[in-house]
């Protein structure tokens, strides 16, 4: 499928069903014998999107996301302290950008008065909300749903929704960048560094520069053609989400970061797994992601 400058989704189809990709690997988690966290709320979303009429991978599909269910876990882990540590250092307000179905609203012990804003698109949101809403969950931080698209003036809705740029920011980006154009990436981090009162902070899982060479993804599309077709011949249809991506030249988060005063600090994913006792696959394998987590304070804020 390919996208265009306007397009919308809703949780099971084109970019909407990849956030039931990451709930899936995090209900697995939760279910695992020591799990990094704890996520009732991704099960509650599977169920209902079941319900629905989606239909959860299968089969090589199914086996696949298994694989790469270590990085997912990693990864929600790496930003749930993200914002514990904000909490700490005094930070009250967050944005969640592309918050698909995280319910870190709900599920994270927030301070006091913290606010949480989460954006993403208008049905995704929606949907949501619903579900949380008849299993009559409460967030443990006052919660803000922004329905609008990252490619759009977001900044303006977020305002609107009562967020206060004076107030110091902990923002995130997790899952969303290779969804956007590198020009739209560029764009969402002037607007963030525009909208972050000094001691905001900043988690990305951004993707170096080895995700988009033409070696990786040429690999990587051959492994998927191989599962699509043992998909096919038990009558499923396996999605492949790299269509899904702007597979262009983009900045580098670190460097784009440090640029514009952000104080930086990065982890591999590697090296991060390898924190949390999670083996990390080897080069070879092409359901590796060759990603970088990339963490941002501003002590400064920017001149012009
Ligand atoms: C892979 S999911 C990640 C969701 C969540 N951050 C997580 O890690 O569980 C990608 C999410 O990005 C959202 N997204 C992608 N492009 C977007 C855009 N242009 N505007 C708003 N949301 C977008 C999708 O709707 C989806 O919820």
């Amino acid at each position: 499928m390919s996208r265009t400058d306007d397009d919308t989704w809703d949780i099971n189809e084109s970019v909407g069903a990849t956030a039931l990709g990451v709930a899936m690997a995090r209900a697995r988690e939760t279910e695992s014998e020591s799990p990094l966290f704890l996520d009732p709320y991704a099960q509650m979303f599977l169920d209902a999107a079941a319900e629905r009429g989606w239909v959860p991978p299968q089969g090589a599909m199914a086996e696949r996301i298994k694989t790469i269910g270590d990085y997912a876990a990693s990864r929600t882990k790496w930003f749930d302290e993200f914002f514990i540590a904000a909490g700490a250092s005094g930070v009250r307000q967050a944005v969640i950008l592309a918050a698909g179905l995280d319910a870190r609203a709900w599920r994270l012990p927030w301070v006091g008065d913290s606010v949480v804003y989460e954006i993403d698109q208008p049905k995704v949101l929606q949907f949501k909300a619903e579900v949380l809403e008849s299993h009559h969950a409460r967030p443990a931080a006052a919660q803000v749903a922004v329905p609008v698209d990252l490619r759009r003036d977001w900044p303006t809705v977020l305002r609107q929704a009562g967020f206060d740029p004076a107030q110091p920011t902990a923002w995130s980006v997790e899952g969303l960048l290779p969804y956007l154009p590198a020009t739209a990436q560029d764009l969402l981090f002037e607007r963030i560094t525009e909208l972050s009162a000094r001691d905001s902070r900043i988690a990305v899982e951004g993707f170096s520069a080895d995700f988009f060479t033409d070696d990786y993804l040429a690999r990587r599309q051959a492994r998927l053609q191989q599962l699509r077709e043992q998909a096919a011949e038990t009558g499923h249809d396996m999605p492949d989400p790299a269509q899904l991506w702007y597979l262009e030249e983009r900045a580098d988060v670190a460097t784009w970061l440090h640029d514009h005063c952000w104080q930086v600090s990065s982890v591999a994913a590697d090296e991060l797994m390898a924190r949390y006792h999670r083996a990390p696959l080897d080069d070879s394998d092409d359901a590796r992601v060759p990603s970088v987590f990339v963490e941002g304070v501003l002590n400064e804020r920017p001149e012009g």
